[in-house]
């Protein structure tokens, strides 16, 4: 079913906007998006990095990629076409915790570019930062954190990403951060991680009133 434009009144006018969220706060809204290979940290990173800064004060939110399919998503598989959707449907609900002022960690596999640009064209290419946790195939098929890598060789799960279904690195010149998760330990990835986020959730140094 479509909607009928015309029918529809946003109310974003009458709304508090993020800037006043962002004083309330004493934080930058952000989004921090993970991505990259099943097995790579993303998930390790991501909650990691959400625990520390909710203990340091603040406000937070983690956007799962298992858990979203979970609900959300539930209707959505792995398809080119699906995987865009689910991105989609994502990318819109980080804008809306981002325009609530809150710092939002997402982790998805976000295996193609156009959709690391769609992500970054729904929330705002100055709130968005796109981070790429940099494993390769091998190394992630050799954790095989949770079976997945065994079941898609046996054939039992189809157009996994990486088999059967591809994952396209980042350019040079894309202003994605990479960590390379088989070359740091778990806590150096984090701690310079944390190093990189700071600056851009630090409330004086972003805004003056
Ligand atoms: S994305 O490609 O659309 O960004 P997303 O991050 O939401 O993927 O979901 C990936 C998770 O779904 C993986 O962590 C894994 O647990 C599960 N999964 C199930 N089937 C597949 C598949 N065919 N390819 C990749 N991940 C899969």
């Amino acid at each position: 079913m479509s909607l009928d434009k015309d029918n529809l009144h946003s109310e974003f006018h009458r709304m508090q906007d993020r800037r006043t969220k962002e004083i309330l706060f004493q934080q930058r809204a952000h989004v921090f998006w993970f991505y990259g290979l099943s097995g790579s940290g993303k998930t390790t990173l991501a909650t990691a990095i959400e625990q520390r800064l909710t203990y340091q004060g603040y406000k937070t939110k983690i956007l799962d990629g298992d858990n979203i399919r979970g609900g959300l998503n539930k209707d959505l598989g792995f398809s080119d076409e699906d995987r865009l959707e689910n991105i989609r449907r994502i990318s819109e609900v980080a804008k809306l915790f981002y325009d609530a002022g809150v710092i939002v960690i997402c982790s998805f596999i976000t295996p193609k570019r156009e959709l690391r640009q769609l992500a970054r064209e729904v929330i705002g290419e100055q709130g968005c930062t796109p981070i790429f946790t940099r494993a390769s195939f091998e190394t992630c098929a050799e954790r095989d954190v949770h079976g997945l890598y065994a079941k898609a060789k046996s054939g039992e799960i189809k157009n996994f990403t990486g088999h059967g279904s591809g994952f396209e690195e980042p350019f040079a010149d894309d202003p994605d951060w990479i960590i390379p998760t088989d070359e740091l330990s778990e806590y150096d990835a984090m701690t310079e991680l944390l190093k990189r986020i700071h600056p851009v959730i630090e409330f004086e140094s972003a805004i003056t009133i």
